[in-house]
């Protein structure tokens, strides 16, 4: 991804010599100060709402006289706020022609105020709705294609303003996002066979170049004598040895207790001896979502330096059918003691993190947050919009939500009463891994992972609907990496700043100074 910031009057931008000229134009523009020609044409564009009016979303203009771009687009963004940017700007961007060598992007008519009220930094949310757009908008698979030389986007893409440096700062932050959504897209978009447990070990290990970055990978032999009884279950099906990996970024002193990401890394889920129907298994390549945006919050985070110290544990493998695989009703003793009776193998996710939740203790978490394509029962709930999020702690969910908010990476908080987990009850082992019934399914999941976390704080994601889309445009989406980045900054800035973390102005600072 090549973008870059640059500090330009609108007459500048409309003069600038570049094969693209994007006009970000909102249907309540405030109307850029400038006196060329060109400023003229786009006012007259703008004003009498040609634009949005009519479902006219964008005007062309070729080689105008006007213009020093070969090309000038006009192009509508709603209300001009920060989510419809980014999803007209990525559409814009996807469309132009691969030989496409510069595009430029004036911000111009934009009021680049704080979007949303949750959104806690301003400019933040922008700098993530404009980066994000070029990622979103060149992002192209290329591993495992013969011929997608040349198809790609390799455009240099400038986004320009009155006031865009200001807020460079926070276009640092949402450059080290989109690298790290760029990750988790790259490792979750590959088939199963190419990003196998062993690929993601590797894959981690190269991490552990980055500073003050460590990266331990185990197998089998070490995980065995660990005890993880539940993660070794899962992954008796299968030919591929399980991998367990840790990652510790330590940019503060040892002192200071860490934030630990778990992400469930199945590199693909036939459902076990519970086999899933066929329709769409392919899909099932995801399963291990949650481990590759830990992965990609990772790069993130190595990129930024922040002063904060953050556990990375995914736990990872295959879920298959096998003469060796786990049955229904097999029990298994977990690291934590627990036994746990397999009445779907299929349920599997809740089986691999239960451990890797239960070794999460040794690193005496200030908190941790798990994240999981865990249950199909999520999808039905919240749909393709926002992840789950399951906490009992009110700040910690409130400080999730809120980096979704500014990040633009939703999540929604879930309920987590007792009685949701009243049916997890087993004649034969401690707890059972499925009970309930279809009936709220994310939450049984849920309240079942919560067995594993009396020792720390806790949250869990659930990214079942949003880790990947479906259909023509299949592919994974990198999503909760910036949520993850976002509230990872948030805490570092508060653990720096402790006493002053009530004033926002010196809130604000405190962020600067944790980078
Ligand atoms: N990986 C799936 C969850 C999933 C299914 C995510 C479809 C995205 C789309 C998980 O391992 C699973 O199979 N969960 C079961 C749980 C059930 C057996 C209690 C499910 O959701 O059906
Ligand atoms: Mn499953
Ligand atoms: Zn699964």
């Amino acid at each position: 991804m090549n973008v870059e910031l640059k500090n330009l009057s609108f007459d500048a931008a409309c003069l600038a010599r570049t094969d693209v000229l994007v006009l970000l134009a909102p249907s309540e523009a405030k109307l850029p100060a400038g006196k060329s020609a060109a400023a003229d044409w786009f006012k007259q564009v703008v004003k009498p709402g040609v634009l949005g009016k009519g479902g006219v979303q964008q005007l062309q203009s070729y080689a105008d006289p006007r213009f020093a771009a070969k090309q000038v687009l006009a192009l509508h963004v709603g209300k001009g706020d920060a989510d419809t940017v980014r999803s007209a700007l990525s559409g814009v961007l996807r469309s132009l022609p691969a030989g496409t060598k510069t595009v430029m992007v004036s911000t111009h008519a934009l009021a680049l105020t704080p979007s949303t009220a949750k959104a806690a930094t301003p400019g933040r949310d922008w700098a993530h709705a404009l980066v994000g757009a070029v990622e979103q908008g060149t992002y192209l698979y290329t591993t495992s294609k013969a011929h997608t030389v040349g198809k790609a986007l390799a455009a240099k893409v400038t986004l320009c303003g009155d006031k865009l440096q200001a807020l460079s700062a926070e276009f640092d932050v949402a450059k080290a996002v989109a690298n790290g959504v760029a990750v988790a897209k790259e490792w979750a978009n590959r088939p199963a066979n190419l990003a196998t447990p062993t690929h993601l070990g590797e894959q981690a290990k190269a991490m552990g170049r980055m500073r003050n970055m460590q990266v331990q990978v185990m197998g089998p032999k070490e995980v065995a004598k660990l005890k993880m009884g539940a993660f070794m279950a899962v992954a008796q099906g299968s030919v591929q040895p399980l991998r367990f990996i840790v990652m510790q970024y330590k940019g503060a002193p040892a002192s200071q207790a860490p934030v630990v990401l778990v992400g469930k890394g199945i590199t693909f889920d036939t459902g076990g001896i519970s086999i899933k129907p066929s329709p769409e298994m392919d899909e099932m390549k995801y399963d291990m979502g949650g481990a590759a945006s830990v992965l990609g919050a990772m790069q993130a985070i190595g990129e930024l330096q922040p002063k904060v110290n953050v556990v990375a544990l995914i736990p990872s493998c295959e879920n298959m059918p096998d003469a060796g695989a786990v049955k229904p009703g097999d029990v298994v003793t977990s690291m934590s003691g627990q036994t746990i009776e397999i009445l779907n193998t299929d349920a599997e996710g809740r089986l691999i993190l239960c451990d890797a939740l239960t070794y999460a203790t040794r690193y005496k978490p200030d908190h941790v947050i798990d994240i999981a394509t865990l249950t199909g029962a999520c999808v039905i709930a919240l749909g393709h919009v926002r992840s789950g999020m399951f906490c009992a702690d009110d700040d910690l969910a409130n400080a999730l939500s809120q980096a979704g908010e500014t990040s633009g990476d939703l999540c929604w908080r879930m309920p987590l009463d007792a009685a949701y987990g009243a049916a997890l009850k087993s004649n034969f082992a401690d707890i059972p891994n499925i009970g309930g019934g279809r009936a709220g399914g994310s939450i049984t999941a849920a309240k079942f992972l919560e067995k594993f976390t009396s020792d720390y704080k806790w949250a869990h994601l659930d990214i079942a609907g949003t880790a990947w889309v479906s259909g023509a445009n299949k592919g994974a989406t990198g999503r909760p990496v910036p949520l993850l980045v976002t509230h990872v900054l948030q805490h570092a800035a508060q653990a720096q700043a402790p006493v002053r973390a009530s004033s926002s102005a010196a809130a604000k600072r405190a962020v600067k100074k944790a980078r």
